[in-house]
């Protein structure tokens, strides 16, 4: 079958919710994908961060087969020889008393917003039902009705409410607006993404995160930091609240928490806080499974062994220099921002409404595959066991394309930036 039977099978029998680009992947190593023709490609995407380890890492892959072969899920009806062990090592390798194991991202997420509620009610005494969850405008948490009504992005909100009650929306970036709403005294959490991902990599000033965790202390409000995109080494440390030196009093995980390998998703708090969620009153079925916490073990050692934080913002702070020198050079590109390896470039409005889309399938015919993300931004995350050598093979690419596309695509500059 060739990549075009592919595409016409998911576009037959699949639903219609992703508009992939054009490119049917069959194997991955390391930073390179091949699809199935055997053409490679560089991978600098990372499916939107999980692939922070590379793709099928030897030591992720050969304790996900190990384990597979002997014990996959027993349901958290039973005790497991394997969960333990891992909540041990992630309570240990994080610092928090207690972790709760979850698949998806979004799950973890719901799983903190459900902690906040009880929290509020069994531990702050802000009366049943008044708690409400202050979120970020422009935010993205993921897809579930909880992430939807806190959402602000009309094409994943819009057509699906009513929507749930008890969210409060403060601008990102503005501590005088979290400050005002934080005066509410019935505000349990404030959930906010150290840098946000989805809407572009948008990285807010310097001491706002700080800030916002002491505003929130002094009103007793957890500060709860969603690092599904932004921790495990991503941004040049471990997570990215250590820019700041903020402990969030929750902290959500997921995507790379597995290298890619499974859906593994975690939140990690504190005792007096994660205590406040009795059995039964929240779980998952394949939950902190005995392969999954095989593989994030793995898969956090990978990470620390590897030292993928100190490649991430080494390589990250050289690939944003060379990067700088094609915005210096071009027109078409507006600007390049980002913390490590998470970056994004912003490409203007062209006289021949060729966008963003336009240049990351000529990404893709020279090999380098990327998404944009919001229309006019390319997000560049490629996995953190990228080298020196590979940076300087995609800056020299994403330049050649740039300016074939400058060439072709006038810039229609007075709607710059
Ligand atoms: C910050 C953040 N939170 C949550 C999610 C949702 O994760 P998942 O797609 O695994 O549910 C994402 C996904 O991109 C994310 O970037």
């Amino acid at each position: 079958m060739t990549s075009q039977d592919y595409i016409n099978l998911e576009d037959k029998y699949g639903a219609h919710n992703y508009h992939p680009i054009d490119v049917v992947i069959d194997r991955g190593e390391g930073v390179w994908v091949w699809d199935v023709e055997g053409k490679k490609y560089m991978d600098f995407l990372s499916a939107y961060s999980a692939v922070n380890q590379g793709h099928c890492h030897p030591k992720i892959i050969a304790a996900l087969t190990e384990q597979a072969q002997k014990l996959t899920l027993t349901s958290r009806a039973f005790y497991n020889s394997q969960l333990g062990v891992y909540e041990k090592y992630i309570t240990e390798f994080f610092g928090y008393d207690k972790v709760l194991p979850m698949n998806t991202g979004v799950e973890a997420v719901e799983t903190a917003f459900k902690l906040a509620r009880k929290w509020a009610y069994t531990v702050k005494g802000i009366k049943e039902y008044d708690a409400k969850i202050i979120f970020a405008k422009e935010n993205f948490h993921g897809r579930t009705m909880m992430a939807v009504s806190a959402s602000t992005d009309p094409d994943c909100k819009e057509g699906y409410g009513p929507y749930l009650p008890g969210i409060e929306l403060v601008p990102y970036d503005d501590l005088g607006a979290l400050e005002k709403a934080l005066e509410d005294k019935n505000v349990a959490a404030f959930i906010v993404e150290p840098i946000q991902g989805e809407a572009g990599v948008v990285v807010p000033g310097e001491g706002y995160l700080k800030k916002a965790h002491e505003l929130c202390k002094a009103k007793n409000v957890l500060l709860i930091c969603d690092e599904v995109q932004t921790g495990l080494a991503r941004t040049g440390k471990m997570l990215a609240s250590e820019h700041e030196g903020v402990r969030p009093d929750v902290l959500i995980l997921g995507k790379a928490l597995s290298g890619g390998v499974l859906p593994i998703s975690a939140v990690l708090a504190d005792d007096d806080i994660m205590l406040t969620i009795k059995p039964g009153q929240h779980g998952s079925t394949f939950g902190g499974n005995p392969l999954a916490a095989r593989v994030a073990v793995a898969a956090l050692e990978v990470l620390k062994e590897e030292k993928l934080a100190e490649n991430a913002d080494k390589l990250g702070k050289y690939f944003r220099e060379q990067m700088q020198k094609i915005v210096d050079e071009l027109e078409i590109v507006t600007l390049v921002r980002g913390k490590g390896l998470l970056n994004a470039i912003v490409i203007k409005p062209t006289a021949t409404g060729k966008t963003a889309w336009d240049v990351c399938v000529e990404l893709k015919n020279n090999g380098l595959l990327a998404k944009p993300t919001h229309g006019d931004i390319i997000r560049f995350a490629p996995p953190l066991v990228i080298t020196k050598d590979e940076i300087d093979w995609a800056v020299e690419t994403i330049r050649k394309v740039l300016v074939k596309f400058e060439a072709e695509n006038k810039p229609i500059t007075e709607k710059a930036g």
